[in-house]
Parts: structure tokens; C-alpha cells; sequence
């Protein structure tokens, strides 16, 4: 890892950027939430978007843009723009569901990384008011250094997932419900409250021990991934076969807790990517 002083300084200018930006959609998404929000079908029933997931992103890509002209963005709405050097990921709202069903576990998500490493990354939770971030030096919740700890055994750790989606059921067959009574019967307690980005940062924070996913995207953990390795936890990457991608590439992860262990997320998620790959399934 490149740890010069421009490094850290750079990455911690882009951790204040991506502050900025993610504090400065905070009003307008406060203010729409349980007011009534339309939605629009993404390519199913469960994949939601609204208006307010394309205004965020303008106004988080306007803002990186004007900070730091040397920019490219990756963003879940609107895609590739900019073709400079600092490539941002942004999940303008990453829980749209909750978001737009009244309850309250959404957040933004914006990372930034270097020739494909990741230097800085945010998570702000704008109901509650809380930006988890990362760069070189840590992990922090509104600017205080984070130190969780994870439960030391599975039966007393927490887990979060989302697993299995109605897509992954489609997928995984029963083995995906077989899964899912695995880890609800080994964990203490087992939450599904979908938004990736936001369990990670959970995790980071120490108020979960474990998170996994599949079938994700890179604006879905990017920068929750960085926060986690920061805070001295593992983020895990599993269903991809190319090393040379970073890990927040990868379709599928568990995240891990410092202290924490979790063979039986790492064997369910290690099962289900066998079971696809015979299958056939490209994603993992
Ligand atoms: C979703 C959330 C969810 C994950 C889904 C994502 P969105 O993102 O991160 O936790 O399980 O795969 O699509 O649509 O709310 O931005
Ligand atoms: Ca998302
Ligand atoms: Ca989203």
C-alpha cells in the first residue's frame, strides 16, 4: 500500500469532499422521506427508483465535479461520466426501499479511488445524521475515530443480509432458503435491513458483527468495504475470479468485525457460489 504523505493527504481531502457532497443532499432527502414518495419499477417490483435517487446523484456529481475537476464518476443512476483520474462511486440513496417505504435505513455512498484503489469513502445516513467515513489513517462516525469489536463467537454475533432476494430465490432454489435458516439458526440474531452500504457501516461501527451479500455492485459496498478495513475488520470478497480487480468489484462478501469470526457466512456464501458456478451463472 502507497502510504507517502501526498497519498494520505489526497485521501483525506477526498474523505471531506465526499463529506461534503453527501451532507449536501441530506435536507432535500430529509425532507421527502415518508412525505409520500412515487416510485418508478427499475427492472422488477423489488428494484425501486424515485426521483429523488436522480436529483441526489446530480447534485452529489455537481458537487464532486466542482471540488475536484480531475474526476470521473461511476454512478448507480446515471452511469459512467468524466474521464479524469479520481474515479468516484456513488449510490445517491443505497436502502431506495426503505427509503421510499417510510423506513428509516437508507444512506448515500460515495468512494473514491485511485488507478482502481480505494483511498476515501463516505456513508451518511441523513435521518439519523450520521457519516461513517474512511481514508488512509481510519475509520470515523462524525469525525470521532472508530475501534469496534466484534463478538468473539457466532452464536453471540449479530449478522445482517438482505439474502435471498426474490432474484437470488430464482437463482438458488431452496439451497437459498436452506441458507437463509442456516444462518438465522447460528447467529444470536439475524436483521434484514437492506442497504448494504449501511450494514457495512454497521459493521464498521460495531453495532453488528457480521454482513454479507450477493449479487452486489460496486456502489453498494464501495466505500462501506474501505470503512470496514479501516476499522480494522475484514471485507471478504468471494465470485469473482480475476485478483486484479479490487474487491469491491466482486458479486458477492462477507464483512467481518475486528475480533469477530464467521465460518458459517463464509461457508453459506462459499456453497452458494459453487452451486451457481455449475450452474452456469456468471455473477457468482
Ligand atoms: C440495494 C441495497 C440492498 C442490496 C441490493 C441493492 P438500492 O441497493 O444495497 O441492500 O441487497 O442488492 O440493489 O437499490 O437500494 O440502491
Ligand atoms: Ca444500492
Ligand atoms: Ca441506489
Amino acid at each position: 500500500m502507497d502510504t507517502t504523505d501526498d497519498t494520505r493527504q489526497l485521501a483525506a481531502r477526498l474523505r471531506s469532499v465526499a463529506e461534503d457532497a453527501a451532507a449536501g443532499v441530506g435536507p432535500m432527502l430529509r425532507s421527502a422521506f415518508r412525505s409520500g414518495v412515487r416510485t418508478e419499477k427499475k427492472t422488477n417490483n423489488h428494484d425501486l427508483v424515485t426521483a429523488h435517487d436522480r436529483a441526489s446523484e446530480e447534485s452529489i456529481a455537481r458537487h464532486l465535479f466542482a471540488a475536484v475537476p480531475d474526476s470521473r464518476i461511476l454512478g448507480e443512476e446515471g452511469g459512467h461520466r468524466g474521464s479524469g483520474r479520481i474515479e468516484w462511486i456513488v449510490d445517491p440513496i443505497d436502502g431506495t426501499s426503505n427509503f421510499a417505504h417510510g423506513v428509516a435505513f437508507f444512506c448515500v455512498s460515495i468512494a473514491a479511488a485511485l488507478d482502481g484503489e480505494l483511498l476515501a469513502g463516505v456513508v451518511y445516513d441523513p435521518v439519523a445524521e450520521l457519516m461513517f467515513s474512511a481514508d488512509r489513517d481510519g475509520a470515523y462516525l462524525n469525525g470521532e475515530t472508530l475501534r469496534p469489536r466484534a463478538h468473539a463467537t457466532e452464536a453471540q454475533a449479530s449478522i445482517m443480509t438482505d439474502y435471498p432476494s426474490a432474484e437470488a430465490l430464482r437463482i438458488d432454489g431452496r439451497a437459498g432458503l436452506d441458507a437463509f435458516a442456516e444462518l438465522v439458526d447460528t447467529y444470536a440474531t439475524l436483521r434484514r435491513k437492506v442497504s448494504a452500504a449501511l450494514m457495512l457501516a454497521h459493521v464498521a461501527a460495531g453495532w453488528a458483527d457480521v454482513t454479507l451479500g450477493l449479487d452486489t455492485n460496486p456502489w453498494d459496498v464501495a466505500a462501506g468495504a474501505l470503512i470496514v478495513r479501516r476499522a480494522g475488520g475484514s471485507y471478504l470478497p468471494f465470485g469473482y475470479d480475476d485478483g486484479a480487480r479490487p474487491a469491491h468489484e466482486a458479486p458477492c462478501y462477507v464483512a467481518i468485525g475486528p475480533g469477530g469470526s464467521a465460518p458459517t457466512a463464509v461457508a453459506v456464501v462459499e456453497r452458494l457460489v459453487a452451486a451457481r458456478r455449475r450452474a452456469g451463472y456468471t455473477r457468482g
